[in-house]
């Protein structure tokens, strides 16, 4: 996907958290050391790099990570070109376009409520733009709606994929009901792939009471930080 399109910071909130603990905390050690206080190294030095790596990390999981990890998990789908794809917490459009480009006749959906605690600059018009400027607009529909309740007949798409979504609902009963959603929405034969870094267990169970056939989780994914895992299903 082109360096071009702009897809954001996950938890932009938490990543300034962490750069700002770890910056302070760092400065608080040299301020020990220069003052001869007191041995810095478990207090103030050792949670301050943690912090300061842990943004790090986070950052360059959004900028690079994410997006070998999105082509490798819409590659993994050998999308034929004629499905309905359905894009949940689509954000600014990282799985969506990385779907909508192995598309000829078929279409990739993205619903999103555009939470901007969940990712920078996260905006219906900004995952237009990214897709009018991919020149795939023409093979991408945007909604806005909650993944609780989808604003979709029952067995309208062939394939749904996630990415870091589901997790932001509050509670295992709200994530149960966005699956049982997902489970709605897919057609006979229809596959589901959900990314994320935590409640994966809860997916996988909502994905079995929900009739799922084969529901699968992949080891854990190191590219990403938190890494990540995949949790696929396919509906009978
Ligand atoms: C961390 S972002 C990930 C966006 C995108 N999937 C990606 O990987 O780049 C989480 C997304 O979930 C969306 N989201 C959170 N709660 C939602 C809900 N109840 N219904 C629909 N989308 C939601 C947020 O608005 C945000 O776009």
């Amino acid at each position: 996907m082109s360096d071009r399109l702009q897809f954001g910071v996950d938890a932009p909130g938490v990543v300034r958290n962490l750069v700002l603990l770890g910056g302070g905390l760092l400065t608080l050690a040299l301020a020990s050391v220069a003052l001869g206080r007191h041995d810095p190294i478990g207090l103030e030095l050792e949670p301050g790099i943690s912090c300061l790596a842990s943004g790090a990390l986070m950052l360059l999981s959004s900028r690079f990570g994410k997006r070998i990890v999105a082509r490798r998990m819409i590659d993994s789908l050998r999308l034929r070109g004629d499905e309905q794809v359905l894009d949940v917490g689509c954000g600014r459009g990282l799985l969506l376009l990385e779907a909508a480009r192995r598309l000829r006749e078929g279409r990739a959906t993205g619903v999103d409520l555009w939470s901007r605690v969940d990712q920078s600059g996260n905006a219906a018009e900004v995952t237009a733009a990214n897709a009018a400027r991919a020149g795939l607009a023409a093979r991408v529909h945007i909604d806005t709606a909650d993944m609780r309740a989808l604003p979709y007949a029952d067995a309208s798409f062939d394939v749904a994929v996630s990415s870091l979504a589901i997790h932001n609902l509050p509670d295992a009963a709200a994530r149960a009901q966005a699956i049982a959603e997902i489970v709605r929405v897919l057609k006979p034969g229809g596959r589901a792939a959900l990314l994320d870094f935590r409640c994966t267990g809860d997916y996988l169970r909502a994905l079995r009471s929900g009739g799922m056939l084969a529901p699968r989780r992949s080891w854990p994914i190191l590219l990403m930080f938190p890494p990540v895992r995949i949790v696929r299903a396919r509906k009978p």
